[in-house]
């Protein structure tokens, strides 16, 4: 079994390459333009502790959009269902970025995986600690997921978030004067942009992302970190919502909860069975790695694994 998911990884790799350096590599955050298309990495991690690994799966990306994963499971285990007055869970069919449906639907963001309701998670996560405080807590959780703890935030890419982080000030200053915001804007994003800018290889993402497939309890150190039906939960809104205007595709395609980010990064659950981690920094037009795709389409094909 163990063979032929080994076989799987490195087919699904085989299949890919030929598209490495299609896609658009990210530049709106300057830090990320330096990205190299050609890079790709793939890690499927496996509840016993297995890694199976292929291509540059052991060189550091920026998470981006995939660290609001994190930090909804942080979140939930921190206010529990209060988060939902804060953010609401429905696709939003728009850009991950987009600010539209908040001056109709009250500043209340629809889905916690849209920059939006990302911001507002971060807020609710805070819970009057500090920025700083709240940072490590991020920090801490995926080293001890990745049982890495040389896992850090990127300096340059946070930096370069925050310099050219206008519409996110746009999203967080709109909300805030909804009063969806606690906490004041700018203490907000300063965990926004760094919990973005925290780089990740593969390996170390596919092992981070188990609890999520099973059932919130981390197999490799045996916490429950998050209670089983939050686990079910946010993998159901990564299934409709982790790509954007996209996610509907990505669920044919792939049949599996997924999340992506900017940086080329896309983390996929597979319930009850295990957590991939894909990386090649080149993107479709809803910022999800195009290759990273292709090599999740063809690993959940070969490896029969979907949630249908
Ligand atoms: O806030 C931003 O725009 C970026 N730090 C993250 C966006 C992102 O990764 C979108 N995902 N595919």
């Amino acid at each position: 079994m163990k063979d032929h998911l080994a076989r799987c990884v490195a087919e699904a790799y085989a299949q890919a390459l030929p598209h490495r350096g299609s896609g658009r590599v990210a530049d709106y955050i300057p830090a990320l333009a330096k990205a190299d298309p050609n890079r790709f990495g793939f890690a499927l991690a496996l509840p016993d502790g297995t890694v199976h690994t292929a291509g540059d799966a052991d060189e550091p990306f920026s998470l981006q959009s995939v660290s609001k994963v994190f930090t909804l499971a942080l979140a939930l285990r921190r206010v529990g269902s209060a988060l939902w007055g804060s953010v609401g869970r429905e696709p939003s069919g728009s850009a991950f970025n987009s600010i539209v449906q908040l001056e109709s639907e009250g500043g209340l963001p629809r889905n916690p995986l849209i920059n939006a309701g990302a911001i507002a998670t971060s807020d609710r996560l805070i819970d009057a600690r500090s920025a700083d405080a709240v940072v490590n807590e991020i920090l801490d959780f995926v080293r001890a997921r990745a049982g890495d703890a040389s896992i850090a935030i990127d300096p340059e890419v946070a930096v370069s978030e925050s310099e050219t982080g206008a519409r996110n000030r746009a999203l967080a200053h709109f909300m805030a004067s909804f009063g969806t915001l606690r906490h004041p804007v700018e203490t907000v994003l300063s965990v926004y942009f760094r919990q973005c800018a925290i780089a990740m290889n593969c390996r170390q993402l596919a092992r981070a992302g188990l609890f999520l497939a099973m059932g919130g309890r981390d197999p490799l150190t045996g916490e429950q970190l998050i209670e089983p039906h939050r686990a079910r939960r946010i993998n159901a809104i990564m299934m409709l919502c982790g790509h954007y205007d996209n996610s509907g595709e990505f669920a044919f395609r792939v049949g599996l909860p997924g999340k992506s980010g900017v940086g080329g990064g896309i983390l996929c659950i597979a319930p009850g069975q295990g957590s991939i981690a894909v990386w090649s920094p080149g993107l479709t037009e809803a910022g999800t790695s195009l290759v990273g795709a292709i090599a999740l389409e063809h690993f959940a094909c070969a490896a029969g694994w979907s949630v249908f």
